[in-house]
């Protein structure tokens, strides 16, 4: 099971085998992958950029010179993630081992701090050589992945290790690099996403723009990690999550109660909610003519954080701040202290940045220091980040 929409970048090497990228690609879309192709120069030999640009429904890079404004391979590297090299030739793997970047693809793997996976396709003579295997090995010590490739017929008459696997064996590596391990299994983590509604009338009220992608991505990851989630969702579209008990509310005094019904039973409470912080002082039964529509006074809605972090025991109490000035790091801090948070994710939402969108970026605070700057993701990826932070400060052991 993989989350929808995280981006890979698929680099293609110049082998015989580059063909049968082009199943991989399709085989990773069906996963929900977002795909962007990166062809060497000689791997077009055997498959050419419009093939790619095709499947992916996406342009398709191979050279450093062509963006140079936009510094593609930096920005590239920084929004994947994950890069696949598949196939990865004996070159490729000689010019990655020495740390070359003498094209766009190699430039991108210097540039990225995202997992790599590597999947070797060549003649056994050349997979079993001696510089390959060292390379393989020098590779592998850097925290790289790379295949083993299968073992069977080659081009031509010979048989032997050296085969580009099924697309199948490396979507389960995929897997295996980036679904997390069961490491919050019997943790029990409740979140909360969307946006509250506060009713004016019978058919208004007072929201925000919150999608609540956020805190279902939240649930998602926890779940993904064993997890036993309870997600308080306001008014929002996203689908159900297999395995996630999810408590619809409207307001903000219904997610209150919600939340604070489950607060002392869970570890990590994540409150990706953006919830209204008035709402009217009266609710009119009937719909308000224009006339009395011109003011409304507004109520102070109770602040759930702030509430039960008075009765905070040994929670993981985490907080979202989205702000719009320059004074974000310090409101941010403010929110930190008066709601007694372990971490908070401060986020600038000028513009209407990040609400509805899939991807993310900013920082991760606690009372004392940055923890960790998010660097534009996933909001998938973004909650593994915090979930990794929850799962330390309680203490539990890595898998
Ligand atoms: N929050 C909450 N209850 C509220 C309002 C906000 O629990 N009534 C939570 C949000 O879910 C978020 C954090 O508090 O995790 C910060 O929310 P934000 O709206 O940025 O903070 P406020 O304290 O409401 O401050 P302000 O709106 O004045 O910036």
């Amino acid at each position: 099971m993989f989350p929808r929409g995280r981006e890979v970048i698929l680099g293609v090497g110049g082998g015989i085998s580059a063909y049968k990228s082009a199943d991989l690609l399709r085989r990773l879309q069906d996963h929900g992958f977002l795909i962007t192709v990166i062809p060497t120069r000689s791997s077009q030999n055997f498959v050419g950029s419009a093939t790619w640009a095709a499947l992916s429904g996406r342009p398709v890079h191979d050279d450093l010179w062509s963006d140079v404004h936009s510094i593609a391979h930096i920005d590239l590297a920084k929004r994947a993630d994950l890069i696949i090299i598949a196939p990865t030739t004996a070159d490729l793997l000689a010019r990655i081992a020495s740390g070359r970047a003498d094209d766009l693809l190699t430039n991108v793997l210097l540039a990225t701090t995202s997992p790599i996976l590597l999947v070797p396709a060549m003649h056994t003579e050349m997979w079993q050589n001696a510089a390959t295997q060292a390379n393989v090995e020098m590779i592998r010590s850097r925290g790289i992945t790379v295949l083993e490739p299968d073992v069977g017929r080659m081009t031509g008459e010979d048989v032997g290790a050296g085969r580009y696997p099924e697309s199948a064996k490396i979507i389960s590596a995929v897997e295996d690099i980036l679904d997390h391990k069961a490491d919050l299994r019997g943790v029990k983590v409740l979140v909360t996403a969307g946006g509250t509604r506060e009713p004016i009338d019978p058919v208004r009220y007072l929201g925000n723009l919150s999608s609540g992608k956020q805190g279902y991505a939240v649930a998602y990851a926890a779940a993904v990690r064993g997890a036993q989630v309870t997600l308080v969702a306001a008014n929002s579209a996203e689908p159900a999550i297999e395995g996630v008990e999810i408590i619809p509310v409207t307001t903000a005094q219904q997610m209150y109660e919600a939340v604070s019904a489950r607060f002392d039973q869970c570890d990590v409470l994540v409150m990706s909610a953006a919830v209204a912080d008035a709402k009217p002082s009266h609710e009119s039964d009937e719909k308000l003519a224009k006339a009395n529509y011109l003011s409304i006074e507004l109520t102070p809605t109770v602040d759930i954080l702030k509430t039960l972090s008075s009765f905070k025991d040994e929670q993981i109490m985490i907080g979202f701040a989205a702000q719009t000035g320059d004074d974000g790091i310090e409101k941010a801090r403010e929110k930190y202290a008066a709601k007694k948070l372990d971490f908070i994710y401060l986020n600038d939402v000028s513009g209407g940045a990040i609400f509805g969108q899939e991807r993310t970026s900013g920082l991760i605070l606690d009372g004392k220091s940055v923890v960790a700057e998010i660097h534009e993701c996933s909001k998938v990826t973004l909650a593994h980040k915090l979930l990794d932070l929850a799962h330390d400060k309680l203490g539990l052991p890595n898998e």
